[in-house]
């Protein structure tokens, strides 16, 4: 039983990985399975929230939201949370969204020569950072997926991107598994929750979340 704590709320999430193409048949991408980000957008539903849910390319099965919009790359998913933040009260960025993209798509298959092959990288923009500098910014909740000094690298994005809450987690424990360990970064200083079912830990950010934000 969820109590319907986010009825009239509007909640964005994004999930999932993005891929960034390179030619028509290969792309880059990552690990991302997008179970935190589906877990979080159903829970918020559940609990009430009127959900829209940017999903990358996943092998799970669409949730039961508000509003479901389907996305392949970093400039797609950015195009679609821009489209719908302004009517958002809170916008939790789980997508692992690729920081880069090839410089170049090649509209023909890249052919092999035996030679090394350079593929030059250009960044991709930052949605969540951007949708915090907003005038009237929703209430900001980025993820950390990191490899090592896992609470001082969360810690430091969580000031550079001013994101009031930084769901941290390292990123080998978390990546395609049902379960996470989590530690949340807030202006108080860090929480941590030990091993649990995703819709556990959706739950229970979801429950901070409406702590903070005092409804
Ligand atoms: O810097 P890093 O990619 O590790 O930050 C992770 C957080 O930033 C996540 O909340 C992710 O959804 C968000 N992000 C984003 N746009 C990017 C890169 C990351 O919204 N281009």
């Amino acid at each position: 039983f969820l109590p319907k704590i986010f009825k009239g709320k509007r909640i964005l999430v994004t999930a999932g990985p993005t891929l960034e193409s390179i030619d028509p048949v290969r792309a880059l991408t990552n690990f991302s399975s997008g179970k935190m980000g589906y877990s979080i957008a159903r829970v918020a539903q559940a609990m009430g929230a009127e959900v829209t849910l940017v999903s990358g390319p996943t092998s799970l099965t669409t949730p039961l939201v508000s509003h479901f919009e389907s996305v392949t790359s970093a400039e797609e998913m950015y195009q679609a949370v821009m489209y719908a933040i302004a009517q958002q009260d809170i916008f939790i960025g789980v997508a692992a969204v690729a920081d880069y993209r090839p410089a170049e798509y090649s509209a023909k298959k890249i052919k092999k020569s035996g030679q090394p092959l350079t593929l030059e990288l250009i960044p991709n923009r930052d949605i969540i950072a951007e949708v915090a500098a907003m005038p009237n910014a929703p209430f900001c909740v980025g993820f950390a997926a990191e490899s090592d000094d896992l609470l001082k690298h969360a810690e430091e994005k969580r000031q550079r991107k001013k994101l009031p809450l930084v769901v941290a987690n390292i990123a080998s424990d978390t990546m395609g598994k049902d379960d996470a360990s989590i530690v949340l970064l807030d202006d108080e200083g860090t929480h941590t929750f030990s091993y649990a079912p995703k819709a556990e830990l959706a739950a229970t950010l979801l429950q901070h979340i409406a702590n903070i934000m005092n409804i």
